[in-house]
């Protein structure tokens, strides 16, 4: 059935192709060969139907909770390619590298939104931009070619000014992307790979969500006071003595984790926001972890000879708030109930059980070698991030739907520097900042990293998402390759929401 609205869509795409190389005079025609890997270049490997919708799953004991959901089905190509999730997370699209895709985004949330690939390079058109949201009841299609690396990525909504609470209510999921590259460095094989999406809510005694962000939100995100992995709380796996490899995923509004297991032991960092580190930088080691929101990092984590008797748990160490207000005001009065858990609570993120035989030590790693880098030579540019009553500002500039400034455009294909410096006045914040359709190196930083979490920071690699501490400068390079209108903002998603965001522009800007 399937295959033969295929086929008809082939056959009347063809005519169209036709009718235009007849309109144009195309030399096309004359080339039979050409036109006809032309028109195949146009049908996409894969087509899959994402619809956004009311839905009601289990969190917890006790009464269903009403959530938003995607849910989604493959209407041609790999069946694999849509993993179907069983808490109100998104399933978990993945795709492969060079893979030609058309997703159909069917809005039925009952308010307007649209769809952002984050961390994948997109065209302009299928980014998601807020500027293409759609009404309840439309459809948006998106068509892409996969252009990243095997990586761990994201989507979620991206509607101007509700994009926190639609993620807040269970707009999220996870993108993965697999390549041959990564199948030659030696990774455990798919059965002993775990991904952990890692979410807090504040969740009330009927195990409703209810998203209403008070004026303290507003300033220091949402915080809740569930950690929920996966989509449940208290969330348990059952693992291998052996080497697995953990993608863990911060989809919080606001939340910072500082991760860390619970014995004490290393984690082993093989990939960051955006890809495999190379063979120069290696797996990076840390006693702990630092993720932002939407930051994702990769692990390697052996669980054969832990200590403490088959049991361990991923954690989020307490550290201090780094941002000031929430210090200002005492941790005290913030410990709970309506407030949610405060920034830098310890935390509970996933428990492991560790049973069965230990099989024999996995292969040893061969990382990727080092990706040619892009000529420098582009802009170099520089925001300030300032927070000032109740407003995230951007060189002092707040969201505007069109709006592209001087110091917003990019060159195409060579490195720019782009600055983010949180050293100026107003309150004290850290922003993780974000910039869509690119992936980008951090060049540098400059300033104070709080002096219990910078341990934890993984510069390494490609990001798409970095935090800037108070006081903080940091340096990262950018060379976007797809032309036109992008963004980026703060991720905690009340700053975005309050319009901590603004348009870039990447290749030569047109006039208007
Ligand atoms: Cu994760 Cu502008 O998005
Ligand atoms: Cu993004
Ligand atoms: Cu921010």
């Amino acid at each position: 059935m399937i295959r033969s609205r295929d086929d008809a869509d082939t056959r009347v795409r063809t005519r169209r192709r036709l009718l235009q190389a007849v309109a144009t005079g195309a030399a096309a025609l004359a080339l039979p060969g050409a036109s006809r890997s032309a028109l195949r270049s146009e049908t996409p490997d894969l087509v899959i139907r994402l619809v956004a919708a009311p839905s009601q799953v289990s969190i917890r004991p006790g009464p269903p909770t009403q959530v938003l959901r995607f849910t989604g089905e493959v209407l041609s190509g790999r069946r694999d390619a849509v993993r179907p999730s069983e808490s109100y997370l998104g399933p978990t699209l993945e795709l492969r590298r060079g893979e030609r895709v058309r997703i159909e985004f069917v809005n039925r949330t009952g308010e307007s939104s649209i769809v952002h690939w984050h961390g994948m390079i997109v065209p302009a058109r299928a980014d998601g931009h807020p500027r293409f949201a759609i009404p309840s009841g439309q459809t948006f299609i998106y068509e892409f070619t996969v252009r990243n690396p095997a990586g761990t990525y994201l989507y979620h909504p991206h509607p101007d000014g509700r994009t926190g609470r639609q993620v807040y209510l269970g707009l999220a999921g996870l993108l993965i992307v697999r390549d041959d590259e990564e199948r030659a460095v030696g990774l455990p094989d798919p059965s002993y790979q775990l991904s952990l999406v890692i979410q807090d809510r504040r969740i009330d005694e009927d195990n409703a969500l209810r998203f209403s962000p008070t004026m303290m939100d507003a300033m220091s995100g949402v915080l809740g006071d569930t950690v929920l992995t996966n989509g449940v709380a208290d969330a348990a796996f059952s693992v291998a003595p052996r080497t697995y490899r953990l993608r863990v995923a911060n989809v919080s509004n606001a939340r910072i984790y500082k991760l860390a297991w619970s014995d004490g032991g290393p984690l082993r960092a093989i990939a960051s926001d955006s890809g495999l580190f190379d063979r120069e930088q290696g797996m990076q080691t840390r006693p702990y972890v630092v993720l932002a929101p939407f930051q994702r990092v990769e692990l390697l984590e052996d669980f054969a000879g832990r200590a403490n008797a088959g049991r361990l748990s991923l954690i989020s160490e307490s550290f201090a708030d780094p941002g000031g207000m929430m210090g200002m005001m005492g941790g005290g009065m913030m410990g709970g109930g309506m407030m949610g858990r405060r920034q830098g609570e310890r935390l509970q993120i996933a428990r492991f059980t560790i049973a069965g035989r230990s099989s024999m030590s996995s292969e040893p790693l061969t990382l990727p070698r080092a990706e040619r880098s892009t000529p420098r030579g582009g802009r170099e540019l520089q925001t300030r991030l300032e927070f000032r009553r109740m407003l995230g500002l951007l060189n002092g500039r707040t969201f505007a739907m069109d709006a592209v400034a001087p110091d917003e455009v990019l060159p195409l294909d060579q490195e720019s520097r782009w600055a983010f410096v949180n050293e100026t006045g107003g309150m004290a914040m850290p922003h993780p900042m974000h910039i869509h359709g690119v992936r980008f190196r951090i060049l540098g930083r400059r300033g104070d990293a709080p002096t219990d979490l910078r341990d934890g920071l993984i510069d390494a690699g490609y990001h798409d998402t970095v935090l800037v501490f108070p006081g903080e400068r940091v340096w990262v390079g950018v060379a976007p390759t797809e032309p036109g209108m992008f963004m980026y903002h703060c991720h905690n998603l009340e700053h975005e929401d309050g319009g901590m965001m603004r348009n870039c522009w990447f290749g030569a800007r047109h006039a208007g």
